[in-house]
């Protein structure tokens, strides 16, 4: 598939059939995150495969409401694919000198969300050019899955994904039109027309 393609065919999927998804198609969507860029190549993200059924129920439990009102359903498919998979982050890697800094390097901190969203996007587009369908769900309580996940101190948890076989086929939700969020030499500046 090309990457445009991919790209532009991603829906966020929280509908899944049953199907189990087979090691060598888990390992290529992993493959696939592990190769994201990050600061200084460090690498910081770690991801935990979750099979177990009574443990992705215990993920699915810490969900927060997106809506006021209404289930996280992203979070709620967790329980019915045959995998989840959470993605955490070691702490002061990212945004700090390769040497070990003890303050971050620019003003935006820790880098840690950067670098594990390429990775876990990364890791959406594979699924889907191989079949698969995703959604980062980020609406949970990631205090309460880094226990139940045993994640060390150091580490945190950003996000989770189910990862199974669609049960539906969303149509694409809307975007922004280029030129509502493109600017041209400066904030809110407009394309020169051509001469
Ligand atoms: C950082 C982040 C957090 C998200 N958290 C949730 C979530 O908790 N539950 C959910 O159902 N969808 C969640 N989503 C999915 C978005 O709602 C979805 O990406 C957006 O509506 C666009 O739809 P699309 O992915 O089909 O293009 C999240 C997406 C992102 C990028």
């Amino acid at each position: 598939m090309e990457v445009m393609e991919a790209i532009k065919g991603r829906r966020s999927i929280r509908k899944y059939t049953p199907k189990a998804v087979e090691d060598k198609t888990l390992e290529l969507v992993l493959e696939a995150a592990r190769q994201a860029p990050s600061w200084a190549n460090t690498q910081c993200w770690r991801f935990i495969v979750v099979r177990d059924s009574q443990l992705r129920d215990k993920l699915a439990d810490t969900a927060i409401e997106v809506t006021e009102g209404k289930s996280n359903r992203g979070a709620e498919a967790v329980r019915i694919t045959s995998v989840a998979i959470v993605a955490c982050a070691e702490l002061r890697k990212a945004g700090y000198y390769a040497k070990g800094g003890k303050a971050p390097v620019t003003d935006k901190g820790d880098w840690y969300m950067y670098d594990v969203a390429l990775a876990v996007q990364n890791l959406t587009l594979a699924a889907h050019a191989l079949g698969l369908g995703t959604v980062h769900i980020g609406a949970f309580d990631a205090v309460k899955v880094a226990e139940i996940l045993g994640v060390p101190e150091g580490f945190v948890v950003v996000s989770m994904t189910p990862l199974g076989y669609p049960d539906e086929a969303p149509n694409p939700r809307p975007r922004k039109e280029l030129s509502e969020i493109v600017f041209y030499d400066k904030f809110g500046g407009k394309k020169a027309k051509p001469a």
